[in-house]
Formats: C-alpha cells, structure tokens, sequence
C-alpha cells in the first residue's frame, strides 16, 4: 500500500547510500602511485651491476601484476624533471592513498621533493634498487627517510614488490 512505500522509502534511500558509500570507500582507499625519479625509465640499459637487468616496462608490467592480485589500484609514474615529482606528490594528496617512491638520485638532493612528501599525510614507502649505504658517500644521505614510514633497498627491483605489498597492509590496517 502507499503508506508502507512512504514508510519504507527513507529506509531504501538509507541502504543505496550506504551500498555506494562501501563502494566509493573501498576504491578510495585503494589507490596508489609509484613514482621514479630520473634515469630509472633506462633500467635493463643502465648500469646492470646496480640495477639489474629487467627493463622498466617489465618492471612496470610486473607492478600492475602484483596491485591487481591485491586489489590494489596503481599508477606507475616516472620523470626526470624535479618539479614534476613535486607536482605529482602535491597531486597525490587528493588522488591517491598511499605513494611508494624511488627518487633516485634526487634522494640525495632534493629539499622540495622532501617538502612535498612531508606535506603528504597518508602512507609513503621510500624505495631504493640499490643498497645506497654500501654505495657512494653521497648516496649515503637520504634527505626523505624521516618524513616517510618506511623504507626497502638494496633488494633489486623485487623491492617494488614488496613495497606493493607493505603499502596494501599499511592501507589495510588504516580502514
Ligand atoms: C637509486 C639509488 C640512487 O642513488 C640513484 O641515483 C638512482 C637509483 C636506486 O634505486 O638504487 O638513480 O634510487
């Protein structure tokens, strides 16, 4: 009758919006990027010895792989150019849960990358191929390990695997 579908109607609203509240939240929180500083779109080319020898699409191809299985949402950015890590960090805050970054070498140097990151209040992985402190003394300072929470290196590109995998567990716990 009329006055059971006015009854019911506030209580139908009430679930489709929490049916798309699950939804929305379930994706928000489950988008991240991968941001690579400069030179790493020449892995496989650039010096095997450091970096080994899977390229940087293989690299990106096995990334997507990993976030798939575990429902996670990736983009895999890289630049060259410091200010556009900058602006795909401060981007990042809206748009994304969590960043895992390799700054390469701009680790070392970069005191507007490190503002960027510091600003940026969810989930950060810092992320290095190398072991930078079996390196060279300038590699030996990171200028962004205490504005992030956690960190891998030396561990080859398998280390953006578990990057993938820790930040899925840090998103994980914050729900
Ligand atoms: C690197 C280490 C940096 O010192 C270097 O400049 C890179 C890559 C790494 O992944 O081992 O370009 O971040």
């Amino acid at each position: 009758s009329l006055s059971f579908i006015t009854f019911a109607l506030p209580f139908n609203l009430i679930f489709i919006f929490f049916i798309f509240f699950i939804v929305y939240k379930s994706r928000m929180s489950n988008k991240i990027i991968i941001i690579n500083g400069p030179n790493l779109n020449l892995l496989g080319e650039r010096e095997q010895s450091q970096y080994g020898s899977l390229t940087f699409e293989k690299l990106k191809e096995n990334c997507l792989n990993k976030s798939k299985e575990l429902e996670l949402t990736v983009e895999f950015a890289q630049s060259n150019i410091e200010g556009e890590i900058v602006n795909l960090i401060q981007n990042a805050r809206k748009n994304f849960d969590g960043i895992i970054i390799n700054a390469a070498a701009f680790t070392h140097t970069s005191v507007a990358i490190r503002d960027a990151l510091e600003v940026y209040k969810k989930p950060i992985i810092e992320l290095h191929i190398s072991n930078i402190y079996k390196r060279e003394k300038f590699r030996q300072k990171s200028l962004i390990s205490d504005v992030v929470d956690g960190g891998i290196f030396g561990l080859g590109t398998d280390g953006y695997i578990l990057a993938i995998i820790s930040m899925h567990k840090l998103l994980k716990n914050e729900n």
